[in-house]
Formats: C-alpha cells, structure tokens, sequence
C-alpha cells in the first residue's frame, strides 16, 4: 500500500472526492495517510478530521521565505513517509529541493486545460474569469505531476467541458470541479498507485 499525503489549502472538496473514492474502494494500491494544510482554518482539515485522516498544519506566515517553509513541508512528508504527494488545491509554490525529494511522485490537480490558463497568478476564480474573458469555448482540468516550473510537469490526464454564454466565473468552477476535477484526480491518484503510470520526458503513457 503506497502512503498518500495530501497538500490543501482551502475548501478541500477535491480531498473529499479523494476520501470518497478511497471509501468506494477505488484507489487501488494506496491509503491518504496524512492531509497537510498551508492555512489554519482550512475546511480541508475538518474534512480529513471527519474522516480519522492525521492532519498537521504548517502556515505559510510563521515562514520569511519559500526556501524555509519548503524544507518545513518536504520534512514533513519524509517524515510521514508518502510515498505520493497530491497538491490538492495547495495555493503555495514549493521550490525545487521538494521536487527533488518527490520527483515523479508528486501530482497537481490545476482548473483549466493545461498549457492554457495556468502558470504563476493562475488559481481559483482567477483561471475561470481568464477563460471567460478568452472566449474558449471549451475548458476542464489537468493533473500533471508537479516539476519546478509550475504548471508544466508531465499531464497525466484532463477532462474538458464546454464553456455556456451564461457562465459567471463561479458557474464555471463548479462545473469544472464537479465534472472534471473530482473524477479525474481520484482517477490519477489509483492509476500512480497500481504503478499504471509511465513517464517520457515531459509526457507519460498510461500502462
Ligand atoms: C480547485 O479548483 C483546484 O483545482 C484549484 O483550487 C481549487 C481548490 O478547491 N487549484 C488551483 O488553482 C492551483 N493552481 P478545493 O480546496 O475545494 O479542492
């Protein structure tokens, strides 16, 4: 059974499809092991807490920089002994010595069709409201594993659904997360588990 340590900032919903395919038995070869929050009062840590999933809370403010506060996070996680990391819906941009701790083994779930719409001030509302203002008439979500260029790692899988006249940039979210983001990381997160997934170069290949 790989350990799987979750990464959140916020609401956490996609932590909760996470905990809901683990209930339905579909995250084959791994356990969430430990959720770790950027924030305090993250939703995201009732959520595992609900669910009898160990928590620890490492704010981004008790640290100067990025530096200090990735080698908090990647200590953490060697300490916790994951074996996959899943940023779900984790606001911060670790810098390189986690990714060379958890090179290709540490996985991102981003709201739009990567390589649109993301990279550094792309997230939340914010990547809704730019495909909006874009006019693309299609939209969804990546997930990718995580290399030191945001955004830009290897795609493991994405979804697309169309974008409505109509749409706010709120109608959009739900949309995207409710189709997309929730069937596709819990998805992602089995295939790496049963050792499904290849990686070539800035590609992979599901096996
Ligand atoms: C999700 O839409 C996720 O894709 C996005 O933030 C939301 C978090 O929701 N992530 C990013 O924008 C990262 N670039 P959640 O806390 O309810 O899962």
């Amino acid at each position: 059974m790989m350990n799987i340590a979750v990464l959140v900032s916020g609401g956490g919903t996609n932590l909760q499809a996470l905990i809901d395919a683990q209930s339905r038995g579909e995250i084959q070869g791994g356990k969430i092991t430990c959720v770790i929050s950027s924030k305090p009062d993250a939703y995201a840590l009732e959520r595992a807490k609900n669910n009898g999933i160990p928590t620890r809370v490492i704010p981004r403010k008790d640290y100067d920089d990025i530096h200090s506060y990735t080698k908090a996070v990647r200590d953490a996680l060697v300490e916790e002994r994951a074996d996959l990391v899943v940023y779900a819906g984790f606001m911060t941009i670790l810098d390189s010595q986690v990714v060379e701790e958890f090179e290709g083994r540490m996985m991102n779930v981003h709201p739009a069709l990567i390589p649109s719409f993301c990279g550094k001030g792309f997230y939340g509302l914010r990547v809704h409201r730019a495909v909006l203002d874009s006019g693309v008439k299609l939209t969804g979500a990546t997930v990718h594993f995580v290399t030191e260029d945001c955004d830009a790692g290897p795609i493991i899988i994405q979804k697309a659904i169309e974008v409505n006249n109509d749409d706010t940039p709120e109608s959009l979210q739900k949309r995207v997360m409710e189709q997309c983001e929730w069937k596709i990381l819990p998805k992602a997160v089995s295939l790496f588990c049963q050792g499904r997934i290849k990686i070539i170069g800035n590609k992979t290949e599901i096996i």
